[in-house]
Formats: C-alpha cells, sequence, structure tokens
C-alpha cells in the first residue's frame, strides 16, 4: 500500500531539483575547509582511503536509508519517525532517533556559521589585494590577526547566520534549485584552476602521495575518518531525511544517492590535491588544524596570474557552499516547529537562528579568548576547547549514532515489503542495499566506535 501523505511544506520539482539542492547540502565547508585540514592531521593516505572505503561501504547505503525514511514519512525527522515507527509497529521512542538530528544539527551550525564567517572576510581579504606576491609567514599572520580578533569573528558570523536564516525562513526550495545548478560547476571549475596551479609549483608528486601512500593510523583517526563520512554526506541528522521528505514519489532514491556522493568526494579530493602541494612547496606543515586552506590557498591567489579575481571568486563560492549547507542544518528543527507549534517560518527560523548564533559565541572565543581552555576524555580527545569538543561530538559520535540507528531501522525494522515499496528499484541493487545496510553497515560503525576507545585493535 503506498501511502497517501504529501509534505506540507511542497515538493522539489523532481529529481534534479533535489540531487542538486541535497548535493547543496552535502558540499561544503566539510569536503573544502575541514577534508584537508584533517587528513593533513592524521597523515594523509590511510586516513584518505578509510574515508574513501567508509562514504561507499557505509555513506552510500545510509544516505539511500535517511532520502527513504525521509520520503515514507513526509514530515520533519521527528515526526517521520512517529509515523513509521506506527506503521511499522515499532516502539515510540525511535521519535528520539529525530531529536539526536535536531540537536545535531543546532551544535554543527553554530560553529559552522563561524567558520563560514572566516571564508566571508576572506572575499573581501583577498579582494583588497593584501595578498598580492605574499609570502607563508605573511600570510599567516594575516590569518592570525583575524582569529584573534572575536569581535571581527563575532560580526561575521553574525553576518553568516542572517543569510542563512532569510532563506531558511522563505522556505528552502525557493532559489535554492537555480542557484545551485550554475555555482557548483563553477566551484567545480575553480578547483580545477587552483589544481591546476597546484601542479605548477614542483610538488604536486608529494601533494599526491600524502594523499594517497598508505602509511600508519590508530583507532582514533578512524574515528575520524568516519565521522567525517557522515559529515562530508550530511548524514546522521536528518538533513537529508527532511530534504527526501521533499521528493516525489516518482524519483529514483538509489541513483541520486550515487550522483551526490561521487559529486560530494570528488570535491574534496580535489581540495586536497590544489592544498598539499602548495603546502609542501612552500615548506608549511600539513596539520596546521583549522586554518589550514586559509593559510596556504591565498599564497596560490598572491601568485598566479588573474588571482585576485580567482581568489575572490573562490572565496564567494566557498561562501555559497557553506551557506546551502548550513540551511539543511536547520530544516530539520524549523520544519518541527511549523508542524508542531504552528509557528510561520519566519518566526521558527529566527528562534533557532537566534539560538544557535548565541551558541556560536563559544566557537567564536575558542579561537582567542577561550583558546586555550580545554579538557580532555579519555580515549577520545586530549585538551579540546569548546570548538574541538563540539566538532568532535557531532562529527564523530552524533551523526554515525544516528545514521546507526538509521541503518538498523531501515534494514532491521522496516518490512522488506515497505522499503522495497518505497525505494522501487532493481531487485538486484536493492538486495545489495539490504545486505549492506542490515550487516555491513552496522557492524562497521561499532567496528570503528570500539576501536576509538580501545576495546579492539585494528
Ligand atoms: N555536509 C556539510 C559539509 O560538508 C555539512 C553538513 C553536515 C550539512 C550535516 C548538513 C548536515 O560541509
Amino acid at each position: 500500500m503506498t501511502t497517501p501523505r504529501k509534505s506540507i511544506h511542497g515538493q522539489w520539482s523532481g529529481r534534479m531539483a533535489f540531487i542538486l539542492a541535497a548535493t547543496g547540502s552535502a558540499v561544503g565547508l566539510g569536503n573544502i575547509w575541514k577534508f584537508p585540514y584533517i587528513a593533513g592531521e592524521h597523515g594523509g593516505g590511510t586516513f584518505v582511503l578509510v574515508y574513501l572505503f567508509c562514504i561507499a561501504l557505509i555513506g552510500v547505503p545510509i544516505m539511500i536509508a535517511e532520502v527513504m525514511l525521509g520520503r515514507r514519512g513526509q514530515q520533519s525527522p521527528v515526526n517521520t519517525m512517529e509515523y513509521l515507527a506506527s506503521e511499522e509497529k515499532r516502539n515510540e521512542s525511535w521519535v528520539l532517533l529525530g531529536w539526536l538530528g535536531i540537536v545535531a544539527g543546532f551544535l554543527i551550525l553554530s560553529y559552522y556559521s563561524v567558520i563560514a564567517g572566516w571564508a566571508l572576510s576572506y572575499v573581501f581579504r583577498t579582494g583588497s589585494g593584501m595578498f598580492l606576491g605574499a609570502t607563508a609567514d605573511g600570510v599567516n599572520s594575516i590569518f592570525n590577526n583575524l582569529v584573534s580578533d572575536p569581535e571581527h569573528l563575532l560580526a561575521w558570523h553574525t553576518i553568516f547566520m542572517v543569510m542563512t536564516m532569510v532563506v531558511v525562513a522563505r522556505g528552502v526550495k525557493n532559489g535554492l534549485e537555480k542557484a545551485v545548478t550554475f555555482l557548483m560547476p563553477m566551484l567545480f571549475g575553480l578547483l580545477l584552476l587552483i589544481v591546476g596551479y597546484a601542479m605548477t609549483t614542483g610538488h604536486f608528486q608529494e601533494g599526491f602521495d600524502f594523499m594517497f601512500i598508505p602509511g600508519k593510523i590508530d583507532g582514533n583517526a578512524i574515528l575520524i575518518a568516519m565521522g567525517h563520512a557522515f559529515f562530508t554526506l550530511s548524514l546522521g541528522m536528518g538533513a537529508i531525511m527532511v530534504y527526501g521528505s521533499y521528493l516525489p514519489k516518482s524519483t529514483s532514491i538509489t541513483q541520486a544517492a550515487f550522483a551526490i556522493a561521487i559529486a560530494d568526494t570528488t570535491v574534496a579530493l580535489l581540495a586536497g590535491l590544489a592544498i598539499f602541494p602548495i603546502v609542501f612547496a612552500n615548506g608549511l606543515e600539513p596539520d596546521k588544524g583549522p586554518g589550514l586552506i586559509f593559510q596556504t590557498l591565498p599564497i596560490a591567489f598572491g601568485h598566479m596570474e588573474g588571482g585576485t579575481l580567482i581568489g575572490v571568486s573562490f572565496f564567494v563560492l566557498l561562501v555559497f557552499a557553506a551557506w546551502t549547507s548550513a540551511i539543511s542544518l536547520i530544516e530539520p528543527a524549523v520544519a518541527w516547529l511549523v508542524e508542531n507549534r504552528n509557528m510561520s517560518r519566519i518566526y521558527a527560523s529566527v528562534w533557532i537562528g537566534v539560538l544557535t548564533w548565541l551558541l556560536g559565541l563559544g566557537s567564536v572565543f575558542s579561537f582567542n579568548i577561550w583558546k586555550d581552555n580545554t579538557w580532555s576524555l579519555p580515549y577520545l580527545f586530549k585538551d579540546a576547547n569548546f570548538f574541538d569538543t563540539l566538532d568532535y561530538l557531532t562529527a564523530n559520535i552524533m551523526l554515525p549514532l544516528g545514521g546507526l540507528f538509521i541503518a538498523i531501522f531501515a534494514a532491521w525494522l522496516m518490512r522488506e515489503s515497505s522499503s522495497r515499496e518505497e525505494l522501487a528499484t532493481w531487485p538486484l541493487i536493492y538486495r545489495g542495499w539490504h545486505f549492506l545496510t542490515r550487516y555491513v553497515t552496522p557492524v562497521a560503525v561499532l567496528i570503528v566506535f570500539l576501536s576509538a576507545i580501545g576495546v579492539i585493535k585494528l
């Protein structure tokens, strides 16, 4: 029996609109800012390999499962889980999965917006020509000046949050589709250009080897690689579920998931190939942390032909990519307020926006006055400040946990007749997905969790 339900928030105009919006959610700071710096911190090679495995064996099956749950439920993740649990005659505490996602999205956006603020400020820094002919030291001190000044960071964080709230208040479907259609290919093109520059540095091979030649890795780094697979594909917190709920019934979910995962992974690998050669060409260390792209790419912009224009365009597109991701981070919460509290979208967006902005202050201060206010959690992290802690807890614990429960619900608790009907794909693909999501994915997530806390050794 098909569910006769339809989302009250409207629907995408078709398959392409969904793929674009979900790609907009997936491609963001995670690909261009986070992937290179965490790969750099964990020695490249093996880390990148583990990440790629996680995308293929964990990410894609969970993405299919998450979109499927969303489309079947046709509501915000909390209400979708309530509806599906009752449809499948399961315990009603499955709504907690929806809540876990809302909290994760709120926590992530609070720091995501601060970093997006850095990208915003770099549009103007690059535009002013201050990087022309700059040395690694010069670029480094420009970055340190920015992050050590809480007022500046606060201003940019505020601007970015307002931008996000405006779009969410208007409804995510207006304009997103058209904008993503031409901005994504442009971002792609610019990354290729920067990779082209990286090839002229004489250190391309070194950067390439750093990314792809396996070395040593420990359990915690494996958890970080897996957490990043969830983060970069926007999985485990309901963003992809809520986008799935706006998906018309006629669309193939499996093909869409492959397309999104491929686009997302390509952007991340290109970002790495653009950045690491610049790192080595300038005698920098790859483990600089969250400032990595801001301390390397400007060197390229300062030296390449037309660098100012290319640099400005690059940061504009990076802000845009962050924007389309940020929107999806609070959409589950806003959709819930509209459904359950009868609020208008505008009201709901302002509410959530203000709360997120407030929490973001903690991350603003993490790069200056609270930088050294750190603590440690045995096995998991050492000397983490507010920002580090939020980042670790959301990406490496909450998202994989959310994903694990999504896999369990979709492949163990949902009747096969329901998932088969919703996915409506070739029998072989269905079987493959079902097998992976039932056995491989949950076991892999559990093993990674256990190895991170030292229970097993990989
Ligand atoms: N996928 C986004 C990125 O890579 C971040 C994100 C995570 C967005 C979770 C939505 C949900 O930047």
